[in-house]
């Protein structure tokens, strides 16, 4: 079949334009101004207090993955049921809270290595361990993201951002106090078939 030549431009649309560099529109740490009737001091506050929490959050996350994955011994199956379900309750969390930074005027963190030198979760070793171990370290990052979330739902709403108040309290609070609760209910040192 023969190939047949074109007018010089006619092909503009049907090129792609794959390799585009160009400087950030918005670095991180900057703000933009969105009416919405808060200041640009409050929309800061809430921004950084949010990246914080996102951070640890994603961390979270990533934590229940992990176990996810390596879960191992007599308890297989529910843990990594366990898991994945509250990881994907952690994701929806994430996005809520990356979009209200966006809202905000912000510019969220997302990537691995920004949310490793971010978080103040300590790092997991990257072994498998044992359940009990696997469980203790969710405890400890879930209330580590409480304590830090309380505080900064009160400082929101002191400042008038009732809609970064209500993310964190609504959502944040109480999906990763439910989430302990489920967590916690595995590491007791019950009697398997004869109570004593
Ligand atoms: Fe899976």
């Amino acid at each position: 079949m023969s190939v047949k030549a074109v007018d010089g431009n006619v092909m503009d649309h049907a090129t792609r334009l794959a390799q585009q560099h160009a400087p950030e529109v918005q670095p991180y740490g900057h703000l933009v101004r969105l009416p919405i009737g808060l200041s640009e001091a409050v929309c800061r506050e809430s921004v950084q207090s949010l990246n914080q929490l996102l951070a640890d959050t994603i961390t979270l996350r990533d934590l229940y993955k992990k176990h996810h994955w390596q879960a191992l011994g007599p308890t297989f199956y529910q843990l990594h049921v366990l898991f994945d379900k509250h990881a994907g309750k952690q994701s929806v969390l994430v996005d809520a809270m990356a979009e209200r930074i966006q809202m905000l005027g912000g510019v969220c963190l997302a990537m691995a290595a920004d949310i490793a030198e971010t978080t103040l979760i300590p790092r997991a070793p990257k072994g498998r361990d044992a359940a009990p171990v696997q469980i203790a370290r969710l405890l400890h990052a879930h209330e580590l993201v409480l304590k830090e979330a309380r505080a900064m739902a009160r400082l929101a709403a002191a400042r008038g951002d009732d809609g970064t108040n209500d993310l964190i309290v609504s959502d944040v609070i109480r999906a990763n106090e439910m989430q302990v609760w489920f967590l916690s209910a595995h590491v007791v040192d019950m009697p398997r078939m004869r109570a004593e």
